[in-house]
C-alpha cells in the first residue's frame, strides 16, 4: 500500500467533511424511565461519523474504533438530538473523526451538550482493502488545534493497541 506522504492525491479542507444529523427522540429508541439508550446513541454516532468520513474520503469506510464515550446528561423522549461531525485528521488510510452531540430545546432556543466522540474510520474498496486518504488542511485555529490534539491521540492509541496485544499474547 502506498503511504500517506508519497500518494498524491490532492488535500481537502477540514471544513469540507462537516456533517450535522438531526432525529427526534422516538419512545422505541428508549428505555423505561423515557431516556434515550446509551447504544442507540453510539448508533447515531457511528452514521453520524461515517457521513464525515465519506465526505473526506469520497470512498466506502469501516469504523474501526470509537474512543471512550461519557454520556454526559440524559436524552428524553421528544427530545431534538442534533450530531455535527467533522474529520479532525487523515494518516494513510485512516482519518480521526470527532462527533458531538447536543439536546436542541426548540421551545427555549437553548442548547444542552450530552456527549462527544472520537471515532477512526478506515477507507477500502469494494473488497474491503484498506486505501489511502487525502490529508486534511486545518484553516482556523479551532481546527489546527483539533488536527494537532488528533496526532496526539493516534500516538495514544497505538500504545494502548500495543499494550492489550501484549497482554493477550
Ligand atoms: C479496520 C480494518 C480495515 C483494518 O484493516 P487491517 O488490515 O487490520 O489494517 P492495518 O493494520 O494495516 O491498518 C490499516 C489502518 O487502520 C488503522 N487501524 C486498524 N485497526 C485500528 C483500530 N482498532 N483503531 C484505530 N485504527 C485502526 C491503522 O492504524 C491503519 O491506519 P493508517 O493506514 O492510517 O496508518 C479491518 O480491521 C476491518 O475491516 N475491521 C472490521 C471493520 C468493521 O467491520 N467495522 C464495523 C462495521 S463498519
Amino acid at each position: 500500500m502506498t503511504s500517506n506522504d508519497d500518494h498524491h492525491l490532492p488535500p481537502r479542507p477540514m471544513k469540507d467533511s462537516q456533517s450535522q444529523m438531526a432525529e427526534v427522540v422516538l419512545p422505541n429508541d428508549a428505555n423505561p424511565l423515557g431516556n434515550l439508550l446509551g447504544g442507540r446513541l453510539m448508533h447515531l454516532i457511528d452514521i453520524a461519523g461515517a457521513l464525515a468520513a465519506h465526505r473526506h474520503s469520497r470512498s466506502y469506510v469501516v469504523t474501526a474504533s470509537m474512543d471512550h464515550i461519557d454520556f454526559l446528561a440524559p436524552v428524553h423522549i421528544g427530545d431534538l438530538l442534533i450530531l455535527k461531525s467533522s474529520v479532525n485528521r487523515a494518516f494513510t488510510s485512516s482519518m480521526e473523526i470527532g462527533v458531538k452531540c447536543w439536546v436542541e430545546n426548540y421551545i427555549a432556543a437553548t442548547t444542552r451538550h450530552v456527549g462527544s466522540a472520537y471515532l477512526t474510520f478506515v477507507a477500502v474498496d469494494q473488497n474491503g482493502h484498506h486505501h489511502p486518504v487525502p490529508h486534511v488542511i486545518p484553516e482556523t485555529p479551532d481546527e489546527k488545534r483539533r488536527y494537532e490534539d488528533a496526532g496526539r491521540r493516534r500516538e495514544l492509541r497505538k500504545h494502548e493497541q500495543e499494550r492489550r496485544r501484549n497482554k493477550i499474547g
